[in-house]
């Protein structure tokens, strides 16, 4: 069938999707579900990577932007004070608490990434940044430059100079780090999500942020993805009662509808970049403060209050861990079961076994990225369910559903993760496609 998307937008990507036999066209999204042309209906476990945490196409956000749009309102004027900004902003101080006092808005976690770097330049009058490895901060050059995966970076150039990445969970490297006094920011992710849901001990942040402060480094969070209730608390900060200076949200603060990003930050890092009239939109963005997105993220944080989405992550993640444990015990290529809130990871690790252990070193010599992929495939194709792996940890299966998902929908999934890992540690045919599949993937 003739895709304009193929030909004129990323044909590269519409191959991968077919290798994975997972190009399916959708015809509607609600809630959890995902409904195809051809009849079959799968199950979003991943949320578009933590964007529909109010689950797709919410009707209360539909029906806010259907108002904004026919309210003929000022939209992208550039010239005046768009208040709805101001009521999301006041709206998400009052819920971040701590000193965090001023908000910029920006259309993405990248250029919320890019704001926090500058910011923390302003504040501190100095360069250098420092972010834990494995990270992932997003695809613009500022952010790349604070991630280590050579996936991402190779081959676009140099970034920024005076960044430095140490060990996630290392306070030792991180002090070593900040003691030259240089560094303006320390970026981090409470949970690194694409590094294979690693979550933070609380003693890690907390002595992060004296170290920050000892030092007169900014403490940035990433909540791109933890933020806006995804593992129960607004941020996830608030689990390890930390107060960071900044804190960087998108994805789902507009419901998976509309672009946005926020950079929740002090009132002294706003002064030292907003400094004089002169410099009253010394950095600003076009789309930034639009009406449409701030009024789905108004929506948005009033169906999270009405339908007690926080406290539904918090349930129904630990629905989830508990049920995973016990369908996954005893397979010895499972490594852990862990998150918090509804934002999950299975780790699974090389086989003890003779005859396993070779499908899975050749599998392995072949091409390792593929391993998950063909979990992911496998979900998707015999359990009806959407996933993914972690971006910079190919053994980590993530799971992240819309906060809206429904206990018999995790058991849906639980079942399909057991049926999947019980095929992966019985089922030659299981190895032999896999095999197939891996050496598609380096010949195409
Ligand atoms: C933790 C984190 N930070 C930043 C980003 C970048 O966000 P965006 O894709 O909206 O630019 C992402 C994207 O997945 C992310 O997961």
């Amino acid at each position: 069938m003739y895709s304009p998307y193929e030909n004129f937008v990323n044909p590269q990507w519409v191959r991968l999707l077919e290798l994975l036999q997972m190009n399916v066209r959708y015809s509607r999204c609600a809630g959890a579900e995902l409904f195809a042309e051809d009849g079959c209906r799968y199950l979003d476990f991943l949320a578009g990577y933590c964007v529909h945490n109010t689950g797709h196409n919410h009707p209360k956000i539909i029906a806010a932007l259907h108002d904004e749009l026919s309210r003929s309102g000022p939209a992208m004027l550039q010239s005046h004070v768009p208040e709805l900004a101001g009521e999301l902003a006041a709206n998400l101080c009052a819920r971040a608490r701590a000193c965090l006092s001023k908000v910029y808005f920006c259309s993405s976690g990248s250029e919320g990434v890019e704001a926090a770097i500058k910011f923390a330049r302003a504040q501190t009058q100095r360069d250098g940044l420092v972010y834990a490895k494995g990270a992932f901060h997003g695809m613009t050059c500022g952010a790349l430059s604070l991630m280590d995966d050579p996936f991402w970076t190779k081959g676009f150039g140099p970034l920024l100079r005076d960044t430095r990445g140490v060990p996630f969970g290392d306070l030792e490297a991180l002090r070593t780090a900040l003691a030259y006094k240089s560094v303006a920011a320390f970026v981090v992710e409470p949970i690194q999500g694409e590094a294979g849901i690693r979550v933070s001990t609380g003693e890690y942040l907390r002595e992060a942020q004296a170290l920050c402060r000892r030092f007169g480094t900014l403490f940035v969070l990433d909540e791109v993805q933890t933020g806006m209730y995804r593992t129960g608390g607004f941020l996830a900060a608030h689990h390890y009662d930390v107060d960071p200076d900044m804190v960087v949200l998108a994805k789902a603060l507009s419901g998976g509808l509309i672009p946005v990003g926020a950079v929740l930050m002090t009132d002294a890092i706003y002064k030292s970049v907003y400094s004089s009239l002169r410099r009253s939109i010394v950095h600003t963005s076009t789309y930034s403060e639009n009406a449409l997105a701030m009024r789905a993220g108004l929506a948005t944080l009033d169906v999270i209050d009405e339908e007690r989405l926080g406290a539904r992550a918090t349930e129904l993640g630990e629905y989830l861990r508990n049920s995973l444990r016990s369908a996954l015990e005893g397979y010895e290529m499972v490594a852990e079961v862990r998150g918090i809130g509804l934002l999950n990871g299975i780790e699974f690790k090389a086989p003890r076994r003779l005859r396993l252990r070779l499908l899975y070193e050749a599998f392995m010599k072949i091409h390792p990225g593929m391993f998950g992929q063909v979990a992911v495939m496998r979900l998707f194709r015999d359990g009806g369910i959407l996933t993914q792996m972690c971006g910079n940890n190919f053994l980590v299966l993530k799971a992240a559903p819309p906060l809206v998902v429904t206990k018999p929908q995790i058991d849906t999934y639980v079942l399909a993760v057991r049926d999947m890992v019980d095929l992966m540690h019985h089922s030659a045919s299981y190895w032999t496609e896999a095999l197939r599949l891996a050496r598609r993937a380096i010949n195409i």
